[in-house]
């Protein structure tokens, strides 16, 4: 037969363990597997009830009725502690959400017009003060309009000129804007006054040249429209554009398929030259080509890369810089 006092003793220190161990769990699940220590069907406290049959039958009830206290001080103490966890769970997630209501706002940023975006518009608003429209078309470009209509067949080495990139089906990445007024001789009876911007292509990539930039084309076309009306026009632009009265331009004679005669056109920069532009008078072909009677009509084409006015405009250097889009470059335009 067990005694009494041994089972009460091990009573009491279950009682103490389970208490301190109810108290140093930190989280719900080392509570809930505490519990199953000691309260659990296998737990120590059951077990410890299981035994009250070791012992005489005169100490069992005062004994059984011990362990049940004690029993309940546990379930107590128990719930205390999942209380506790509980609250401590969401004070802590409610200041992890704290939220100030006083701070300022942060604002959004205003956004500005990219650099080259600017000087576009500024191209196009000069050339609209003299007559000349808007005129777009598609980046992706059928071999007609980017070259064979420009005089510029198959095997003409003016294509090398250009380092094209190919797309499925036959068709390029437009290298420069003339299909742009190609596609406008189409649709559109002389007189033609157009600028023709818009990004463009080529396989070339250093600090001068990107294998996407803009350029922007113009043509004037209608049934006296001479050399000299581009030298006028285009000399006109380029000092409003820079705003210097003084900027001195030179056409140097050179050669392209669509045009006939053609120049490069050069404007004075620091002491020397600098190559802003290609033109020409339009080539006979090239208005066939479209339908244009090239006895009745006449006139003048150019192309020019706007991001190097750009790099000229703003005293950049590196071409590079306007299409990284980085903030730290971009908001000095703003
Ligand atoms: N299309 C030519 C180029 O991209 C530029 C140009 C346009 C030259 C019109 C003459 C006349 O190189």
């Amino acid at each position: 037969m067990r005694k009494a006092f041994v089972l009460m003793e091990d009573l009491e220190s279950i009682t103490a363990a389970a208490l301190e161990e109810f108290a140093a769990c930190a989280d719900p699940a080392a509570l809930e597997n505490s519990k199953a220590r000691y309260l659990g069907k296998t737990g120590q406290l059951s077990e410890l009830l299981k035994s009250l049959g070791k012992l005489s039958a005169a100490d069992r009830p005062a004994a059984g009725a011990r362990i049940n206290e004690a029993k309940a001080k546990l379930e107590a103490a128990l719930n205390r502690r999942r209380a506790e966890l509980a609250d401590l769970r969401l004070t802590r997630q409610l200041s992890a959400q704290a939220l100030d209501v006083t701070l300022p706002g942060r604002g959004i940023g205003v956004g500005g017009l990219h650099p080259i975006t600017r000087t576009l518009q500024r191209i196009e608003t000069l050339f609209h003060s003299i007559g000349f429209a808007v005129a777009l078309g598609p980046e992706i470009e059928d071999d007609f309009h980017n070259f064979t209509a420009l005089n510029t067949p198959e095997d003409h080495p003016a294509r090398s000129m250009h380092d094209t990139f190919y797309v499925e089906g036959g068709m390029v990445l437009r290298t420069h804007t003339s299909p742009i007024q190609v596609r406008y001789m189409e649709t559109h009876a002389p007189p033609i006054k157009i600028i023709a911007p818009g990004r463009v292509y080529r396989v070339d990539s250093d600090a001068t040249h990107s294998p996407m930039f803009h350029q922007v084309e113009g043509m004037w076309i209608d049934e006296d429209v001479t050399f000299a009306d581009l030298k006028a026009v285009f000399t006109e632009f380029l000092r409003r554009f820079f705003e210097r009265d003084d900027l001195k331009v030179r056409f140097r004679p050179s050669f392209f398929p669509f045009t006939e005669p053609s120049a490069e056109i050069d404007m004075s920069f620091g002491g020397g030259w600098l190559e802003i532009s290609g033109a020409g008078q339009v080539h006979p072909n090239v208005l066939s080509a479209v339908g244009i009677d090239p006895e009745r009509y006449q006139g003048f084409a150019f192309g020019m890369g706007a991001d190097r006015l750009a790099m000229l405009r703003y005293g950049v250097d590196d071409l590079r810089l306007f299409f990284e889009n980085d903030l730290r470059f971009l908001r000095q335009f703003a």
